[in-house]
């Protein structure tokens, strides 16, 4: 697929565990490439898996996930590739420090409510967090810095997946990203390349 004339962007998800951040980030990438946009996922778990084994999850280690995550996604925004980053990325300052890098960059807060959160997991992180079984868990025993002035934010247990989708897909639009095709009242949209 040619990509040339598509634009390079990070769109980073972050958000406690279990806010939303993988399905919403899967639901956008399906949707832009189904429009033969160009679009890679670096699901934060995945990266960890691959080269992040040694990584735990204290600051430093964190940290150090995201700086690997963040350069990753330099390399192919600056490569005209869509980068859908999802990771908990729970302190501001190494988010920052991912937008000054990156450049081409969107936040998106994936906001839900902790105990939303909780009763949405189905791996039980939380109650093994909460029994203290699990150290150093988002949100339990270490803090979550939500952005201060995030471009989106998407409330996922008062929004459907497709409204969120809708929410980050319109801000893309807007910001020069994708290009529009159509603007309907109803704010459904119709894009191309
Ligand atoms: S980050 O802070 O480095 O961005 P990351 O997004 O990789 O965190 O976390 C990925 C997943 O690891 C979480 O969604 C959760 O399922 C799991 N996990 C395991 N241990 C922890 C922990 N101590 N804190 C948060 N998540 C954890």
């Amino acid at each position: 697929m040619e990509n040339n004339n598509q634009t390079g962007v990070t769109v980073w998800f972050t958000g406690l565990s279990c806010a939303g951040k993988t399905t919403l980030s899967f639901a956008i990438a399906e949707e832009l490439q189904s429009l033969n946009y160009t679009v890679e996922i670096l699901d934060s778990t995945i990266v960890r898996q691959n080269i992040g084994k040694s990584l735990g999850f204290n600051k430093a280690d964190r940290d150090e996930n995201i700086r690997r995550i963040s350069f990753l996604a330099h390399l192919l925004t600056r490569n005209r590739v869509i980068v859908l980053v999802s990771a908990i990325s729970p302190y501001n300052q190494i988010r920052c420090e991912a937008k000054k890098r990156i450049g081409n960059f969107i936040e998106v807060y994936v906001n839900a409510p902790l105990e939303i959160c909780e009763a949405r997991d189905k791996k039980g992180l939380y109650q093994l967090a909460r029994a203290k079984k699990i150290k150093e868990f988002t949100g339990i025993d270490l803090p979550y810095e939500a952005p201060l002035n995030p471009d989106v934010e998407c409330r996922t247990d008062l929004e459907t997946v497709a409204e969120s989708k809708e929410k980050v897909i319109l801000k893309m639009v807007n910001l020069g990203y994708l290009k529009p095709r159509n603007f309907s009242h109803s704010s459904a949209y119709f894009f191309d390349i």
